[in-house]
């Protein structure tokens, strides 16, 4: 195992996951680990990931020397690279020479396995305002750039490296390279991890987690649940029902979509609750985004605990109890809802931040170290059909955070007609690949003047938002057609009467989130 440790930043997820990408396999672990509890658990090396912290910060993550003493090779990255960097001796200064973004670095001695097939001046992606000035002794200077005449380094004999850029983002043309030239190269290891030991691991967890206990899976018609649920079902068959919430948020053809596509290919049991009221009338009144995914989460699990006497009775276990509840939370949700040690709260994914502190039941979290496109390899493993595994995304949530204002039955009814047109119309095109997920949002409490037919109009707007993603921790807004864009306005416009206004969001992520809310 690669143990990345994590100083904050959201990075050290990005490398986890491209270390696995790399075929070995990776996990994060807080900085707080000392030294010695990191050299416990025997990894095979680490990597220190960047950071917000300078490391003359006080109170700055700093790594202990005796980390490097263990004969672990160690990759240091930002944040990590001057941590080493200070921890062996070198020097590291605030210069004021702040470098973002695209930065062109310039290999300073003869070719170095580190930099191997990188060329001889690369583009990566950098964002620091300390720099390395001196390398610590015992190591050799492989490269600099125009605001750090350090920027990177290696210590052969002790396996020690680092780069003041992040070779972990896409921005870094070279990164992955670098990243397998220390992983195949530096640290001698062999690229052998697949989604195959993904399964076989998780159903080997959940099989320890679950003992013979009673199971439950809320299905969201979404790809996570599906894959988690199926993992589950691959451990435990017999113990686990899936139960499929109704709670009134969910797109036109969601309920019917779950039913048809899922208990097919996994032949699990399921239980249907219509909770449409429940979560209708605690949303009442409601408008503000973080207290709609806590209501969210907490309806949720009430839901399920409601859900339980007949489930077991479904099931013939009267008498058992459900003591395990499935979710398909996500590396991405962990992180954003403030869950990676010292990581901000973005926002509380309703599975993760929103959940009562009282639920009856223990959660089993198949996917929680996963990326979204891990969890789609290991649903195609698992045999779940390409309508489940390729689904775009769709939060737990639903159409609730996707109405601006209080949610209400007539505003859902309407978002979920100008929702359906979209949809069909990006599968029309054949884009349904390339577009990460279009959310329709719609302005509840925002209206403007319009014509339709003859007369005025004094109508809703919607916000078409098409992003293009690779994990949902960053994004970019989707160059759609012209064409696609004017016909998705056309036929909302035309067959939503209460919308007379279709808007376009051109915000990447950051500044914006994917969701509005
Ligand atoms: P944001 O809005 O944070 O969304 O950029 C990132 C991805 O996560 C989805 N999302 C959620 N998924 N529960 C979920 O299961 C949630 O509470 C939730 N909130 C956002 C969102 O659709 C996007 O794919």
């Amino acid at each position: 195992t690669v143990l990345v440790v994590d100083y904050g930043a959201q990075y050290a997820q990005l490398i986890a996951r491209r270390v696995r990408e790399a075929r070995v396999y990776s996990e994060v672990v807080p900085h707080t680990l000392s030294a010695q509890e990191i050299i416990d658990r025997r990894p095979s090396a680490v990597i220190l990931s960047g950071g917000p912290s300078s490391v003359y910060a006080e109170g700055a993550p700093a790594v202990e020397s005796a980390l490097f003493e263990a004969g672990i090779p160690v990759l240091g990255i930002c944040y990590g690279f001057q941590a080493m960097a200070h921890a062996l001796g070198g020097e590291v200064a605030r210069t004021g020479d702040r470098e973002y973004g695209k930065t062109e670095v310039r290999s300073t001695t003869a070719p170095h396995s580190l930099l191997d097939g990188t060329g001889t001046v690369q583009t990566t992606w950098m964002s620091h305002s300390d720099s390395v000035q001196r390398a610590p002794e015992g190591f050799e200077v492989l490269a600099c750039s125009d605001g750090a005449p350090v920027a990177a380094f290696a210590d052969e004999t002790r396996r020690l490296y680092g780069v003041q850029w992040h070779p972990e983002v896409k921005h870094s043309p070279q990164g992955q390279r670098v990243l397998e030239n220390f992983l195949y190269g530096g640290a001698g290891l062999t690229p052998e991890w697949t989604t195959g030991n993904i399964v076989e691991e998780q159903v080997a967890a959940i099989r320890a987690q679950v003992g013979d206990a009673r199971v439950i899976c809320g299905l969201s018609g979404g790809v996570d649940s599906a894959v988690a649920a199926a993992l589950v079902q691959k451990a435990v068959g017999e113990q686990l029902t899936c139960v499929f919430i109704d709670h009134g948020l969910l797109r036109e053809g969601e309920a019917d979509q779950v039913e048809r596509d899922f208990v097919a290919a996994t032949g699990a049991k399921l239980h249907v609750a219509d909770e449409r009221d429940r979560f209708l009338s605690a949303l009442a009144g409601v408008t503000d985004p973080e207290q709609k995914r806590k209501i969210i989460g907490r309806e949720f699990i009430r839901a399920f605990e409601a859900a339980e006497a007949a489930v077991l009775q479904e099931a013939a276990a009267e008498g058992a109890r459900v003591e395990f509840l499935v979710q398909g939370t996500l590396y991405p949700d962990v992180v954003e809802s403030g869950g990676g040690e010292g990581a901000a709260n973005i926002k509380s994914h309703h599975n993760v931040g929103g959940l009562p502190e009282d639920m009856q039941f223990k959660l089993v979290e198949p996917l929680r170290s996963l990326f979204k496109d891990e969890v789609r390899a290991v649903g195609a493993e698992l045999g779940l059909p390409a309508e489940i595994v390729q689904r775009q995304p769709f939060p737990g949530p639903g159409l609730g955070i996707r109405i601006i204002g209080e949610v209400t039955a007539e505003r859902l009814d309407i978002l979920r007609r100008a929702d359906a047109i979209a949809r069909e119309e990006l599968t029309a095109a054949g884009l349904d690949g390339e577009v990460w997920q279009m959310p329709v949002v719609l302005l509840a409490d925002v209206r403007s003047v319009g014509v339709q037919g003859d007369g005025r109009t004094y109508g809703h707007p919607v916000v078409l938002r098409p992003v293009s993603s690779e994990d949902a921790m960053t994004a970019d807004w989707s160059r759609l057609p012209f064409d696609l864009l004017a016909r998705i306005s056309n036929r909302i416009t035309n067959e939503v009467q209460e919308i007379n206004r279709v808007t376009l969001d051109v915000t990447s992520k950051p500044p914006g989130t994917i969701e509005w809310e």
